[in-house]
């Protein structure tokens, strides 16, 4: 297996992208906050199937934390993923440290209008513009072909999409579905949270998404069906639904009834643990 490599520097990244070009080879491009687990490797496979190159980034961005979410505590372990990255065969690791990204002085901001005012954005105020403020900045660093994001943060997926044909960013978007644990529920860094009882009961959100799912294709109205789905998150331990929503899938808007494309769109609390999740209805 080849060695990893590791830069850390904007300098030193292009000096690699570089080299790929003048090989000719095609580049994907998998933007990560680290703590990588299963999905984001999915990612990494993804892009290792359309691209000669791939890298992989890890920066944890404090841009798209708000003052009371997990910064300090978000799950940082650079050793064993680049041992998983090296696994797969990635190619180049860019792991900047916070004063490559944001130097003394740093005064611009991404912020993508109405995909972000619905949602993750209502709970999250900041929690997009940090986002979409980073992700151009390491599409603009790389320049990679391609650039891969989990359909598991569908808002942030549209968005990025919304913001690369508003920018004209030369990149390909390429979206990859959720991977799940045994009992569905979707994996996430911030997982690793919770307690094992309070793993067991997160079990309960992709079941009981799985259920309103298929009564919401039945074309009946949804207000009394997503009702009925919270009380059933309250009973099965959930503190505190943030949203559960059925939306169009290219606006985010909210819609009475489902027709194509729609999601199934929740954010929940399991003890301090906010997860996320979404599912196409039709
Ligand atoms: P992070 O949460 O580390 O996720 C990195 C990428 O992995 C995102 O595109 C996310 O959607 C994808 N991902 C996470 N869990 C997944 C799962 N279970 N199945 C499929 N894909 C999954 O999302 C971010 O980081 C950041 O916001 C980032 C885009 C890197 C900007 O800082």
């Amino acid at each position: 297996m080849p060695e990893l490599q590791i830069v850390r520097t904007v300098a030193d990244l292009r000096a690699v992208v570089a080299q790929y070009r003048r090989s000719g080879a095609g580049i994907g491009l998998v933007p990560t906050m680290g703590a990588l687990h299963d999905g984001h490797l999915t990612l990494v496979r993804s892009a290792k199937l359309d691209n000669a190159r791939v890298i992989a980034t890890i920066f944890v961005n404090p841009k798209q934390f708000g003052p009371t979410e997990d910064l300090a505590r978000y799950p940082r372990d650079e050793a064993a993923d680049a041992a998983m990255l090296k696994e797969l065969g990635t190619d180049l690791l860019f792991a900047p440290d916070l004063e490559e990204m944001y130097p003394e002085g740093f005064a611009t901001s991404v912020s993508v209008g109405a995909l972000t005012q619905s949602l993750e954005g209502l709970s999250r105020p900041g929690f997009f513009t940090g986002v979409a403020t980073v992700v151009t900045k390491l599409l603009l660093q790389a320049l990679p072909d391609r650039a891969y994001f989990g359909e598991k943060d569908f808002q942030q997926l549209q968005v990025v999409r919304r913001m690369v044909r508003d920018l004209n960013l030369p990149v390909g978007i390429v979206a990859v579905p959720t991977i799940r644990e045994a009992d569905g529920l979707a994996m996430s860094s911030r997982n690793r949270y919770l307690s094992p009882a309070q793993r067991k009961m997160a079990g309960a959100l992709p079941q009981i998404m799985h259920e309103t799912v298929a009564e919401l294709r039945n074309g009946q109205i949804a207000s009394p069906i997503i009702a009925k789905a919270k009380g059933r998150l309250h009973q099965a331990g959930f503190d505190r639904v943030d949203y559960l929503e059925l939306c169009d899938e290219t606006s985010l808007q909210p819609i009475p009834v489902a027709r194509a494309p729609s999601r199934l769109l929740v954010a929940a609390y399991v003890g301090g643990t906010r997860l996320i999740d979404n599912w196409p209805v039709v």
